[in-house]
């Protein structure tokens, strides 16, 4: 595991899309995953990119767990656990109190700790920066992510969310 450089682009695109069945795992451009690189880490096994994920920090306090994504030829073998592990580590380590995600798999992200909350709780401006990248998708993406097929989970164990 370790943190996404300039090399690792286009490999972190060729996981998104590799996975993007997952109607759930939102597509980013090379642009968009170069202008967030370091929000991004990779899992390397034999010298190859499997997975990845990115923690995102809003503010301070508030961040956020996205594109996590496992080459599908390494799915169960722990990978996207470490990926999970490694973004709440570095989440705590940089006193992030408010750590949350959107998702498709719930029930995935609920063996880490995470529990559902409602979307209200996040602020307006984080909100928007979500309806942004929503309108990046192809548009077979945007009606389940309008219509809020998405499922919102915050980790309770840091600290309370914000009101
Ligand atoms: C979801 C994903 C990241 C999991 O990565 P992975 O490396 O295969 O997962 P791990 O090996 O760490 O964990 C596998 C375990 O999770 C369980 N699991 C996998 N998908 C699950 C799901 N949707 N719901 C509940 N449990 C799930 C497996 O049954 C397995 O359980 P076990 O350890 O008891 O055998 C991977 O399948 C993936 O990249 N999916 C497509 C992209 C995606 O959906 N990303 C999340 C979008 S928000």
């Amino acid at each position: 595991m370790r943190r996404a450089t300039a090399a690792d682009v286009e490999a972190i695109h060729r996981l998104l899309v590799a996975n993007a069945a997952d109607v759930s795992l939102f597509q980013q451009s090379d642009d968009r995953i170069r202008r967030d690189l370091d929000d991004f880490v990779v899992a390397i096994e034999a010298g190859q990119q499997v997975g990845c994920a990115a923690l995102h920090h809003h503010t301070r306090a508030n961040t956020e767990i996205l594109a996590v994504a496992v080459d599908p030829h390494a799915h169960g073998r722990g990978v996207g656990a470490a990926l999970v592990r490694a973004c709440m580590t570095d989440a705590a380590r940089t006193g992030a109190t408010f750590v949350w995600l959107a998702t498709g798999k719930p029930d995935y992200f609920a063996r880490y700790g995470f529990r559902r909350m409602s979307k209200w709780r996040l602020p307006p401006r984080v909100v928007l920066r979500k309806v942004r990248l929503v309108l990046e998708q192809p548009m077979h993406r945007w009606l389940p992510a309008l219509l809020g097929r998405h499922t919102f989970m915050w980790l309770p164990e840091q600290t309370p969310p914000p009101i």
